[in-house]
């Protein structure tokens, strides 16, 4: 099927290239030129695991392309909007100024029976207005959320644990139908289907963050109260996660959640809710973003408390600086946060990140970046684990890290690390909600 993509984010440039690895034609557009240029190269204009090959795939193909040119997006079937959906400079609702763009741009090369498919995470109500425009074309307006994890993206976008088809009125059936063909293989693989209105596939979306936020703030919660009784809440974690109602994963306490998504779409929820008159039935998701950024606190409390109540002129390697390991993203990176806290307390930070450190410097220029984690826990006086990559979670040995310093105090803002064996190198170490 022919397909256009608008917006060539971490969303947009992963659909399109996957769409086109499952064998359909597609454009994808943006108003990026730079990134436009990467694309159409064949090369991945951000960090993500398995997208350079599909994208120099498709393109080597000719099934793929890239363009700035929105003229490009005639002819297709169905017209994916990707575009991002951010926080207002100046409150918690969601800006839909790119959506909205998105879609005025597109409608003068709709064709009637084209089916605009919104992907973008947008307040409920959204689609709704959006609908009255494209229909007005001819076309059909339908919302298919996207639940795609940075890291998997291209593995989610793929085989997704399940689809989400929002229709309204008439032609309605016409257009998931559709849609069933854009996903035929994970249809035919018997990946749930789920067509429902618009509001509903709208909210499927955010209630699904607001979901995964929550249970993060509880289990670090849960941390807080651990760290005043003397209790270890990753053992707590383990031991409530056995039970199949709540199970283990998104259980982990730390120094919390970032990224370009579970921060600003819960703070969209709670303004959008509050504009339906209903602030009260999501008010709780105010706490969960404040025990959420709790936590960011209290690493970088653990860090000046060890080191004898002041961090000032004193060398701390932070390692990591993406929100989440498998990315480059530092949107709202709490890994970043703390370094930056640490920064303003007059240490000497120096961060290092597989991947990050690009995006990092650009945004916090003040920070010392440094490629290899040997050398940024080279003489630090302080030791924090703020992303979990690999490198840092499992391949760094308390014996390694000894070698490269004397300083003996590591703080684990992911509990990744084995305290038992860094205590028994002779290391203070802190993890979050563990004695
Ligand atoms: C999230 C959702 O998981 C996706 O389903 C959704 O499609 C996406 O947002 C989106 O709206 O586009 P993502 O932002 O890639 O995906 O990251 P997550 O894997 O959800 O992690 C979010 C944050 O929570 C990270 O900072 C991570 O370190 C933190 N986290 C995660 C914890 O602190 N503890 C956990 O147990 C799990």
């Amino acid at each position: 099927m022919k397909l256009s993509v608008i917006g060539c984010g971490y969303l947009g440039a992963v659909h399109a290239a996957a769409m086109a690895s499952i064998g359909h034609e597609v454009v994808g557009i943006d108003v990026d030129a730079r990134k436009i240029e990467v694309l159409s190269k064949g090369e991945a204009p951000f960090f993500e695991p398995g997208l350079p090959e599909i994208l120099s795939e498709g393109i080597a193909s000719g099934r793929l392309t890239f363009t700035t040119d929105m003229a490009a997006a005639s002819g297709a079937k169905v017209h994916f909007i990707g575009v991002g959906t951010p926080q207002q400079k100046d409150g918690y609702a969601a800006d839909l100024t790119y959506v909205n763009a998105a879609v005025d741009g597109l409608l003068p090369y709709l064709s009637p029976g084209d089916i605009v498919a919104g992907k973008s995470t947008v307040p409920v109500g959204t689609a709704a207005e959006l609908a009255v425009r494209v229909e007005a074309t001819g076309a059909t307006l339908v919302w298919n959320p996207e639940f795609l994890r940075e890291g998997f993206a291209v593995q989610d976008t793929i085989d997704p644990d399940r689809l989400v088809v929002g229709v309204s009125g008439d032609g309605a059936d016409g257009a998931a139908e559709v849609l069933r063909e854009v996903y035929a293989p994970a249809v035919a693989k018997g990946t749930p289907f789920i067509v429902t209105d618009l509001a509903t596939a709208e909210l499927v979306k955010v209630a699904a963050n607001a979901f995964l936020a929550t249970k993060i703030s509880f289990i670090n919660a849960m941390a807080e109260i651990a760290e005043v009784t003397g209790a270890d809440v990753t053992q707590l974690a383990d031991a409530i996660g056995h039970d199949v109602r709540i199970g283990r994963r998104f259980l982990g306490a730390g120094i919390g959640f970032g990224g370009g998504c579970l921060p600003k779409d819960i703070r969209a929820f709670s303004a959008r809710a509050e504009e339906l008159g209903r602030g009260e039935s999501v008010a709780f998701l105010r706490e969960v973003d404040e025990i959420n950024l709790r936590r960011r606190d209290r690493a970088v409390q653990l860090v000046v408390d060890g080191l004898g109540g002041s961090a000032f002129n004193k060398k701390i390697a932070v390692l990591g600086a993406a929100f989440k390991p498998h990315s480059d993203d530092i949107r709202d990176s709490p890994a970043l946060d703390v370094a930056v806290r640490l920064h303003g307390l007059g240490a000497r930070v120096t961060v290092t990140d597989p991947a990050a450190i690009d995006n990092a410097r650009r945004v916090h220029p003040q920070l010392t970046y440094e490629a290899s984690r040997d050398e940024t826990i080279r003489d630090a006086d302080a030791v924090i684990l703020v992303t979990e990559w690999d490198e840092y979670r499992r391949d760094l040995t308390p014996e390694h890290a000894s070698s490269l310093t004397g300083g003996r105090l590591v703080v684990d803002g992911r509990n990744g690390l084995d305290a038992a064996a860094w205590r028994a190198a002779g290391w203070r170490y802190h993890g979050m909600g563990r004695p």
